[in-house]
């Protein structure tokens, strides 16, 4: 199989442009399109053998459930059941957007894309491309990231192809992404909602409207996940580059990361502007943006792992941020994607 890539501008396109990509929805093939948060490696929800391609594709593992993306609220009812009338107004407010919500799943989806739970991750993505893909196929479209399992995600169209040349028919690609990182999930069969995964959306701003969401220690990605899955992704290795990855935290980075240094001559530093500035004489040095605008780095956070991994270096290091608003994903991420993590 040769993968094609359909390069269109998402401010200005036509329903024609993507035609391909609503036939190979359609007939249960997979597509990787782009969404505002990450590229999604996407296929018909409602059909089995095509979702079984996704987790095949992928190597996801089985027991890890895929989020389906909708194109209106409307279709809410099509893909969930039993939603309550807070659900609908929550997502009046955060659709289309980074926000995935886990709810009783409909029949109609099939049993797969939920890995044999009996819930189903529902999103409306706020990205005019994905709109006009699950709209015109007339499908709920199931779609994990579009990276191998285990690395980090796809934030263009080159990552999704460095991952799977020539082994999914077709990428749209519409450029970046918007956010870099993939939308909060928060479960509302519990109550009160409890937060498995942070992302795009801040947990703040979700709070001002539902009051009260358990945030579980794991979400911060701190320590292995234990006990039952309540999100079963969260118990396996997510985001890595192939290159050993330290991320370093706490208060005193600048002596942490000039020991690290002494001790590995041949690291790639990913740092803040601001911490830049001390280490000017760096070869392998990429600007991940301000500690002043963490939107600059979630945006930059996938993308700069995986320009480092590239490089001929042997390890990469990696400076932490504050856990607020997105930071609270960006260090999830990290966290996870970390062999090592020095708190200094
Ligand atoms: O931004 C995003 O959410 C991107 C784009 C493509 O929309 N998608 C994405 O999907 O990140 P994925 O499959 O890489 O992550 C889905 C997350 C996983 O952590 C999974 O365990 C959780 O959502 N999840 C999915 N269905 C679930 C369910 N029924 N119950 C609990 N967790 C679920
Ligand atoms: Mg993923």
């Amino acid at each position: 199989m040769i993968t094609k890539i359909i390069k269109v501008n998402p401010l200005n396109f036509t329903k024609d442009e993507i035609k391909e990509a609503i036939e190979l929805i359609r007939n249960g093939e997979l597509v990787a399109f782009p969404t505002e948060t990450v590229y999604g490696l996407g296929a018909d929800a409602t059909n089995s053998n095509a979702v079984k391609k996704i987790f095949f594709t992928k190597r996801r593992p089985l027991d890890n459930p895929v989020i389906v993306h909708i194109s209106d609220l409307n279709n809410l009812i099509n893909v969930a059941l039993e939603v309550p009338e807070e659900i609908f107004d929550l997502a009046r407010k955060f659709w289309p957007g980074p926000l995935t919500f886990v709810l009783k799943r409909n029949p109609s989806i099939a049993p797969e894309v939920s890995a044999g739970l009996d819930t189903v991750a529902v999103r409306c993505p706020a990205h005019p491309v994905a709109l006009e893909l699950i709209k015109s196929s007339e499908k709920p479209i199931a779609a994990p990231s579009a990276n191998k399992a285990g690395k980090p995600s796809p934030t263009r169209a080159e990552h999704v192809l460095d991952d799977f040349k020539d082994e999914i028919p077709l990428i749209i690609d519409a450029g970046s992404t918007i956010y870099g990182v993939e939308s909060t999930v928060i479960d509302v069969t519990k109550k009160p909602p409890v937060l498995l995964r942070p992302g795009a959306m801040p947990i703040e701003e979700i709070m001002k409207y539902i009051g009260e969401i358990h945030i579980p220690e794991f979400v911060r990605g701190l320590g292995k996940f234990e006990g039952p899955a309540l999100s079963p992704g969260l118990k396996y290795r997510h985001y890595s580059p192939e290159k050993p990855l330290i991320l370093v935290e706490g208060e005193d980075k600048l002596n942490a990361l000039k020991k690290l240094l002494e001790e590995y001559k041949n690291a790639g530093l990913i740092l803040t502007k601001e911490t830049a500035n001390f280490f000017k004489d760096q070869k392998e040095l990429i600007i991940i943006g301000s500690k002043d605008n963490l939107f600059e780095i979630a945006f930059n956070l996938f993308s700069s792992l995986r320009e480092m991994d590239k490089r001929n270096i042997d390890v990469i290091i990696i400076e932490g941020v504050e856990e607020k608003g997105i930071g609270l994903a960006i260090m999830n991420r990290l966290r996870k994607a970390a062999s090592k993590i020095i708190i200094s």
